[in-house]
């Protein structure tokens, strides 16, 4: 209880890690009376081992859970039949103790792997003598900036693959919490180098290719008619955090205390719709609940969001953790409904929730250990509530081969984690996701003909980056290659200056070399997890001194910006002496190589702003904790993300990104329509119309009853007409017929990367699902397709084509 305030102050101070230290040293220091769990040097890689069973005393063959030739389903009734209660109550938390009297042994639930191995948090992966790093892939905001879904799946393949060959070696659990897929609603958010940005969209298909490359042992879902419970996994991925999360610290605001008020519309359409792919389209195996409550309920006490939602309407097949420890924040934080631990535990158990992920101090619990017993025996809970908990559980087990192990990834280890090949995938994922924003009059690419001496300016932190580039949720990297050691390997004569203490002396040396580069931008301090940003300005006076070296500089400076969020360089945008601006995002261990092949033009950019960038005055308008995507008429707020914010304040826009090439766009579909048999009158929808437009007799189709086969399909021919090769991101977006009001002003629902080679044109074909492509979510929460002239727009404010799409809704009759 003395352990109480201090905690709390740094739960409220800070963030996770910081509770998490405690953790450490509580755990370690020992006198807990939980005794230190601990993976490290696990002398088995399956439970169901008949040696394993003998050196306990036991005889395998007593235990039909061990029986390979039952299903899964049978296996697991079996064992969670064997346990009694105490023995139930003690594997709700995250370090299950197992129960030894039947073989069962303890499991360290805890994982993440957000961009490559971790060892964050007290679960089971550890560095040391066998496995002393992981491939440290770019941060997901990174990632999403490429807009290539094979990169995605490739990344969540290699982390899986150093997943299981770390697991071999006693090194790994098999339980991993990631990807994080909240959207990024609100530019001050700590966590957007997290995650894959602001589309719901985006985010989306980042989480069903992450997630399926981490999960998918043959590449494939279950075949038809197979059982989804008893598909077996690679790595359990888990889609976080559930839901309308992404408000950490910002004045008084705390994720702990928040309560997000959000509408149902925003609700389908914004903050659960990356979830809902997660689940049905990635068929993730976990799906984590938030801090925060949702309108006045707890996210991991809500049967609405938990039941109904991810297991009844998305069909999960795995099981829902907490986040850590949202069960105890309900009662010591949000002090919900006035609950004690035992309601609380029994509220978020009957809600579906099936393992709690508790903080570790003082030989405290996490709350369902601690308080589970006490709830059924007061009758509060009931002990098949509990079982059906631990099934899942079980069945995520099972199907991650944890009793029978699985045979084609036995023979992974130490040798197939940070290979040359998953490095060279780090290096490339960071090349694909740099975002060049302005380069007037071709400024990049350095000729290394003409440059013979580089005045390298910025931080320590930043030019010698050994840490910064690798972000949040890190592990251990197999190396760093610094901005610093890639440049000068291109120019030998390359001189670093460091500005680190307000001010920059490079003035006098920047007009004597021939080219210089700043690497400027933010670290964790200023966004992070327990971190909002204040504001959207570079700290640390580096507008100043970076103003100062372009106005000292003979040529126009180049500005590598390194952040997650949008940096308001409205003074770089505008000064002619500041010739280009690259956006490097956190790229990762092989971020200083990506850097360099991108300046010195062996690599042509291709990314685009997964997030828009907006001026720093956007900020003063709204609210960080108004949930509302649209805009608030009463309140002034202008709205959010490209797809409802269509004021001034934006400095680049989503999907902002230039290339070396010179491109266009050519195709000859000049327009399309569509006529959908609507089946019944039922299922016709109004829709808001704006003032003054005819009413319709059927305005819009509810999507959920129709048959969706409509299509729309057409081809585009991208052509390159530069020396170089490059790679283009086509993006496709539609707009919704002019007259329904309250629309997005426009939404992605395409995308794709295409490599073009110098001098050729490529087609790149796109077929529209008309029920996903032109749909919209109405006020009263219906996902709708409305009738009328909808737009496909193809590109950005650079290069676009588009064209309309008549959709007419005829009764069958
Ligand atoms: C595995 O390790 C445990 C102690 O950690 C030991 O009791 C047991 O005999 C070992 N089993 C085998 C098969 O080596
Ligand atoms: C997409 O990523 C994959 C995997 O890294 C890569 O092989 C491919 O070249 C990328 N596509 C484009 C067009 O850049
Ligand atoms: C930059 O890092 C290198 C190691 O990569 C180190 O030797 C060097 O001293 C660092 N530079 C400064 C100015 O600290
Ligand atoms: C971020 O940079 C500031 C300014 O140099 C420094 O004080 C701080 O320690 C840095 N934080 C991290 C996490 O590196
Ligand atoms: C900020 O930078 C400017 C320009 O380099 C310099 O004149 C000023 O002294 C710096 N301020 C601080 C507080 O270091
Ligand atoms: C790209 O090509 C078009 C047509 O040839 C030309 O008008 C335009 O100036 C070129 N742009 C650049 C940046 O080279």
């Amino acid at each position: 209880v003395a352990m109480a305030s201090s905690l709390r102050h740094c739960v409220l101070l800070a963030s996770l890690l910081c509770a998490v230290s405690v953790a450490f040293t509580s755990v370690s220091g020992g006198g807990s009376g939980l005794g230190p769990i601990t993976t490290n040097g696990r002398n088995y890689t399956k439970v169901c081992d008949p040696a394993r069973f003998a050196a306990m005393g036991l005889e395998m063959g007593g235990f039909r859970y061990c029986d390979a030739s039952l299903p899964y389903a049978e296996r697991v009734r079996d064992l969670v039949g064997r346990l009694t209660l105490e023995e139930k109550v003690r594997n709700l938390g995250d370090r299950a103790e197992g129960a030894a009297r039947v073989g069962l042994p303890p499991y360290l639930w805890w994982g993440e792997a957000l961009h490559g191995v971790s060892d964050t948090g007290p679960g089971g992966t550890r560095f040391g003598d066998v496995v002393p790093g992981a491939t440290s892939f770019p941060l997901v905001i990174n990632s999403a900036a490429a807009f290539n879904e094979t990169l995605w799946g490739a990344i969540g393949g290699a982390v899986s693959t150093e997943i299981r060959a770390m697991y071999n070696l006693g090194h790994a659990e098999l339980t991993y919490w990631s990807p994080n897929i909240n959207v990024v609603r609100d530019p001050r958010w700590g966590r957007a180098s997290e995650t894959p940005g602001e589309d719901p969209f985006v985010v989306g298909r980042y989480s069903v290719n992450f997630v399926r490359a981490m999960q998918d042992i043959d590449g494939a879902g279950p075949g038809p008619g197979a059982d989804p419970f008893a598909r077996p996994i690679k790595v359990s991925s888990c889609c976080k955090h559930y839901a309308a999360y992404d408000v950490d610290a910002w004045l008084t605001a705390d994720r702990l205390t928040f309560d997000a008020r959000v509408e149902e519309r925003d609700m389908i359409e914004t903050f659960e719709r990356p979830f809902e792919m997660c689940v049905r389209d990635g068929d993730a195996s976990c799906v984590m609940c938030s801090y925060n409550r949702i309108n006045g309920v707890p996210a991991c006490a809500n049967a609405r969001l938990l039941s109904e939602t991810v297991r009844g309407e998305w069909q999960l097949h795995g099981y829902i953790v907490s986040d850590c420890d949202s069960v105890r924040v309900m009662v010591r934080d949000a002090k919900w409904l006035g609950y004690n631990g035992v309601e609380a535990t029994a509220a978020a158990m009957k809600a579906g929730l099936d393992l709690d992920c508790g903080m570790y101090w003082e030989g405290a619990q996490d709350f369902f250990t601690a308080f589970g017993l006490d709830a059924v025996r007061q009758g509060k809970l009931r002990e098949s509530e509990v079982d059906n908990a631990l099934r899942n559980l079980y069945l995520t087990l099972m199907r991650l081969g944890f009793f029978d192990g699985i045979p084609e990834l036995e023979s992974l280890g130490a040798d197939d984690v940070c290979t040359e090949e998953h490095k060279e995938l780090a290096a490339d994922a960071a090349r694909q996701g740099m975002v060049l924003i302005k380069n007037d009059h071709g400024r990049l690419p350095l000729d290394t003909n003409k440059v013979h001496s580089l005045s390298l300016v910025g931080l320590l932190q930043h030019i010698n980056a050994t840490d910064v580039m690798l972000g949040d949720y890190r592990g251990k990297p197999c190396r760093v290659v610094t901005p610093y050691d890639a440049i000068r390997k291109v120019v030998s004569a390359t001189s670093a200056h460091v500005c680190d203490d307000g001010a920059c002396g490079a003035a006098a040396d920047v007009k004597t070399v021939d080219a210089t580069i700043v690497i400027a931008g933010l670290n964790m301090s200023v966004e992070k997890e327990g971190n909002d940003r204040e504001d959207l300005l570079l700290p640390w006076n580096q507008t100043n001194w970076i103003n100062a070296v372009a106005e000292a500089s003979p040529y126009p400076i180049i500005l590598v910006i390194i952040s997650a969020g949008g940096v308001d360089v409205s003074f770089a945008q505008n000064n002619p002496k500041i010739g280009a601006i690259l956006w490097a995002g956190y790229p990762g261990e092989e971020g200083g190589t990506a850097i360099a092949d991108v300046l010195f033009g062996k690599y042509n950019p291709g990314g685009r702003l997964p997030l828009t960038w907006y001026k720093n005055e956007y900020i003063s308008k709204i609210p960080m904790t108004s949930m509302a995507l649209r805009p608030v008429a009463d309140k002034g707020y202008p709205g959010r993300t490209y797809k409802f914010y269509g004021g001034p304040e934006v400095l680049y826009p989503f999907g902002h990104g230039l290339s070396y090439s010179n491109l266009s766009y050519a195709s000859d579909t000049t327009g399309a329509s569509v006529t959908a048999r609507v089946a019944a009158w039922e299922s016709c929808k109004q829709l808001t119309r704006k003032l003054g437009t005819a009413p319709l007799a059927c305005p819009a189709v509810n999507v959920a009853g129709h048959g969706c086969q409509e299509e729309v399909s057409f081809s585009l021919t991208v052509a390159n007409r530069g020396s170089r090769d490059g790679t283009h991101v086509v993006l496709v977006y539609t707009v919704p017929p002019a007259e329904v009001d309250d629309a997005p002003l426009k939404q992605l629902v395409a995308f794709r990367r295409v490599f073009v080679p110098a001098g050729a044109a490529v087609q790149v074909p796109f077929t529209l699902n008309v029920c996903k492509a032109f749909a919209i979510v109405e006020e009263t929460a219906y996902t709708v397709v409305p009738s009328g002239v909808s737009t496909v727009l193809v590109g950005d404010e650079a290069l676009s084509f588009s064209f309309p799409v008549k959709i007419e809704l005829a009764m069958k009759d």
